[in-house]
């Protein structure tokens, strides 16, 4: 079974995406369910990743409304309309948000008031867009375009191997 290993923070970044790019294919092997595979995920990327202090999902249910999944960190905001926030920015252009600081991004959602910085992917598949990845930081600057590739990576785990309604 899966064990969190600290030691695991200590590796160059690019390192530390395949190792848990190896454990992810693990933890998703013979698991469909979007839900099951979310919540390991926000799990492995929350006890994996250093500096974090929120990890997690957030689901389209309608057209224009983000609302919350699986995620790891303090309670979160439950709603986010298409194009409020960061979550909402990454779904209403379909690009991912490198945020350096929060507070310098218009219309910035505070959930946790020790986030400093902030990472959000679009979960995009087969054209239709399912959600986001939204990783926050207490360390400005905490994300850049190697985190960015690799969560890319491991939400390409998430959509290819789960069915999705
Ligand atoms: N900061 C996000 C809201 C979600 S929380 O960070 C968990 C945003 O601006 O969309």
């Amino acid at each position: 079974m899966f064990a969190l290993d600290d030691s695991l923070r200590a590796l160059p970044k690019a390192d530390l995406y395949a190792e848990m790019h190896r454990q992810a294919r693990g933890l998703l092997d013979g698991e469909r369910d979007p839900i099951a595979n979310a919540a390991n995920l926000a799990s492995l990327l929350y006890w994996t990743l250093p500096d974090l202090n929120w990890a997690g999902f957030y689901f389209l249910k309608q057209p224009d409304l983000l609302v919350l999944g699986p995620f790891h960190g303090k309670p979160a905001c439950v709603r986010i309309p298409v194009g409020r926030g960061v979550c909402g920015t990454a779904v209403a252009t379909g690009a991912v948000q490198i945020v350096p600081d929060v507070h310098a991004f218009p219309g910035h959602i505070a959930c946790d008031a020790a986030s400093r910085s902030e990472l959000v992917l679009p979960l995009i598949a087969a054209g239709r867009t399912l959600g986001v990845l939204d990783l926050d930081s207490p360390i400005p600057n905490r994300f850049d375009e190697a985190d960015a590739e690799g969560c890319a990576a491991l939400m390409a785990l998430l959509l290819n191997g789960s069915d999705w309604a």
